[in-house]
């Protein structure tokens, strides 16, 4: 069986990109394209080492249906990983990628999902709310900001030491290990 053919969409520090490329000999997907909303991060690089295309765009360009799925086709992408993507995926690409696009969400959605949730604001907000536990998510992409059907979750217990950024750290391990694990079996 051939890998399937993945593209991540990132719009920060991209470092769930850089997992899912270093642990992709797995033969399940190989990471064909990674596209950025900005170039900030170290992950141009990253992309340039390990021989991945990388492509920057601003939002004319990606809400610029012709535009996206032409780069998309040239690349011959079957899933789509948004990872810490922040700008709203159109209709037009959830249509024609109905369930092929996965998102990953560091809470326990639905609860701190929807829109505004990103960042240290979700873990900010589980502290103050005094939650017991939190985690990861991974789910298919919809119209609705992190409201398609759930695949996979991971909790973790919240110590009465944990501030929201040590939160944020252990929740990114959890992370960096699941993303794979569940691309691997969406491609099986
Ligand atoms: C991760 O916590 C991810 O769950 C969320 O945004 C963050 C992105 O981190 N959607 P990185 O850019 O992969 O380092």
């Amino acid at each position: 069986m051939q890998p399937k053919k993945v593209a991540i969409f990132i719009s920060g520090r991209g470092s769930n990109a850089q997992a899912l490329i270093e642990q992709q000999n797995n033969k399940a997907y190989q990471v064909v394209l990674v596209l950025g909303s900005h170039e900030k991060s170290e992950i141009p690089n990253f992309c340039l080492k390990h021989s991945v295309p990388f492509v920057s765009v601003n939002k004319d360009h990606f809400f610029n249906e012709d535009f996206l799925l032409k780069t998309l086709e040239e690349f011959q992408i079957e899933l789509i990983c948004l990872a810490g993507f922040l700008w709203k995926i159109p209709t037009f690409l959830t249509q024609k990628y109905p369930n092929k696009i996965l998102n990953i969400h560091p809470s326990l959605l639905p609860k701190y999902g929807g829109k505004g949730m990103y960042g240290i604001k979700i873990h900010e907000a589980v502290i103050a709310n005094q939650e017991k536990e939190s985690g990861v998510t991974i789910h298919w992409v919809n119209e609705d900001y992190d409201k398609g059907e759930i695949l996979f979750q991971a909790k973790i217990f919240i110590d009465k030491n944990d501030t929201p950024q040590r939160l944020a750290d252990k929740i990114l391990a959890l992370e960096h290990q699941s993303y794979t694990q569940v691309l691997e079996s969406v491609c099986k």
